[in-house]
């Protein structure tokens, strides 16, 4: 992310202390690269088409659109919003906005629950990570060529079943998150993901090209676009709603961070429609290359986090050239969820700086190490650990091992807390005058979202929970 260090048209005038050294992003591009990157991940490719396996496919699909629409955007443009406002890392942005409206200045633990989000998040979020790394190599060894999807099926459960190999590749994606954070975010990034995203779109359009002629494209069409309301039950919509906040980077005050660099002319509402736009649209792709390939061999759409795994390498093994597709779309996939990585790290090792005084390197150790050592939980539940299911004793959370908890807790829980709280921060709490003279909409387009967000998203938040609860 490079970012220019024209002061002029930050909010340091309005806000206490001087904000001009920290800079703006060079354009509206740059925000919606650097936005881009953190939203578009794991959470995309990997983690959207396994849980519409899992959770029956077009009317959960349908369930994470209305998500997108009405609470994802909403609560987005909201975060944006008030890191603009703000100025200054999440925490103090909603402090100094609490200060100076006379707000209670509890409102800065909303950043908190991001910061603990991001870092549990992190540790299993690199494990898969891992799984990425480790496939490159499988990919370019030309191991994957004319295999069958039981081969293909036994190479994943391979890795799975050995903890140091996932120890080591989990290690070198913690690593390269880490190199990146502790030497500035913004530097590189933005040229580096406006490189790789158009990238990873077109090897994504290729793989559906190959899905369309090859494999069972109608099929995976009528599963993802078709909805039966049967197949969907009330977890499945707490999945929707908790994944809707997972892949746009949403309650953990990331899109805060990265709004507080957004110069004042651009439009938030048109940034943040563009980010989710794109965002929802690699999700979609990611299941129209995996569900065809899924359905032409067999396989069981339901078959959890090893999905495309066991899919993907099979069209690789099958297209001509595969190896070299293969290969190239693992290292994007690395890139994808390395820029996200680095946002899911970026808010704890700020904090740490800030609240700390511990200065960049000392930091990005400290968080880094400690949530790599909390990957091995969920690299152990993989393998050794895979019978233990500590809250088994909570209906709802049965058999759920220390990855599953982990992913439920931070996904579902975490991050619609997190953004419940902006949503009644920014439509119950800040000055109305402020927030239209940040967002400047037309007046109906300003109603619209405001009423959205006052009382629609925080019922729907509220209501899936409880719903979930009893
Ligand atoms: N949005 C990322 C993905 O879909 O992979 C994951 C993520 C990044 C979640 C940053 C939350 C976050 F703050």
């Amino acid at each position: 992310m490079s970012v220019t260090s024209s002061g002029s048209a930050t909010y340091s005038e309005a806000v206490e202390g001087s904000n001009a050294k920290r800079g703006l992003w060079s354009s509206r591009l740059a925000f919606i690269l650097a936005a881009t990157g953190s939203a578009v991940g794991l959470g995309n490719i990997w983690k959207f088409p396994y849980i519409t396996g899992e959770n029956g496919g077009g009317a959960f699909v349908i369930m994470y659109l209305a998500c997108i629409a009405v609470v994802g955007i909403p609560i987005m443009m909201a975060e944006v919003m008030i890191g603009r406002r703000g100025g200054r890392s999440p925490v103090n942005s909603l402090r100094l906005i609490a200060e100076r409206d006379k707000l209670h200045p509890a409102w800065k633990l909303v950043g908190a629950v991001g910061v603990l989000a991001g870092f549990l998040i992190l540790s299993f979020y690199s494990v898969i990570g891992g799984w990425a790394v480790s496939y490159v190599g499988t990919a370019a060894s030309g191991q994957l060529a004319g295999q069958s999807a039981d081969a293909i099926g036994a190479i994943f459960s391979g890795l799975l079943s050995d903890p140091l190999t996932l120890l080591l590749w989990h290690t070198v994606f913690m690593a390269l998150v880490m190199v990146v954070v502790a030497r500035g975010v913004r530097s590189g990034l933005e040229r580096a993901v406006s490189i790789l995203m158009p990238g990873l779109f077109i090897l994504l359009l290729i793989v559906v090209g190959y899905a369309m002629t090859s494999g069972s494209f109608g099929k995976a069409v009528t599963f993802l676009f078709q909805p039966d309301f049967s197949k969907l039950t009330t977890s499945g919509v707490l999945v929707a709603l908790g994944h809707a906040f997972f892949t746009l980077s949403l309650g953990m005050a990331v899109m805060m961070a990265y709004g507080s660099y957004l110069p004042k002319n651009i439009s938030i509402a048109k940034t943040s429609i563009t980010v989710s736009i794109i965002d929802t649209g690699v999700a979609l792709l990611a299941g129209l290359a995996i569900f065809p390939i899924v359905f032409a061999n067999g396989l069981e759409p339901g078959a959890g986090p090893g999905l495309i795994f066991q899919t993907l390498p099979l069209a690789f093994g099958q297209m001509p050239m595969g190896s070299f597709f293969g290969t190239l779309f693992f290292v994007l996939l690395i890139f994808a969820a390395w820029t996200s990585g680095i946002s899911l790290l970026e808010p704890i090792v700020e904090w740490l700086e800030e609240q700390k005084g511990l200065n960049r390197t000392v930091s990005t150790l400290g968080a880094g190490v400690v949530c790599w050592a909390l990957g091995i939980a969920s690299i152990l539940s993989l393998n050794l650990w895979s019978d233990v299911a500590p809250l088994s004793f909570i209906p709802m959370l049965e058999g759920k091992t220390i990855f599953d908890l982990l992913d439920f807790f931070t996904a579902n829980i975490l991050l619609p807390l997190g953004g419940l709280l902006v949503a009644l921060f920014a439509g119950w709490v800040m000055s109305k005058q402020a927030m239209e003279n940040e967002l400047s909409l037309s007046a109906s387009a300003f109603s619209l979202w405001f009423v959205t967000l006052r009382f629609i998203t925080p019922v729907a938040v509220a209501v899936v929970f409880i719903y979930n609860l009893i």
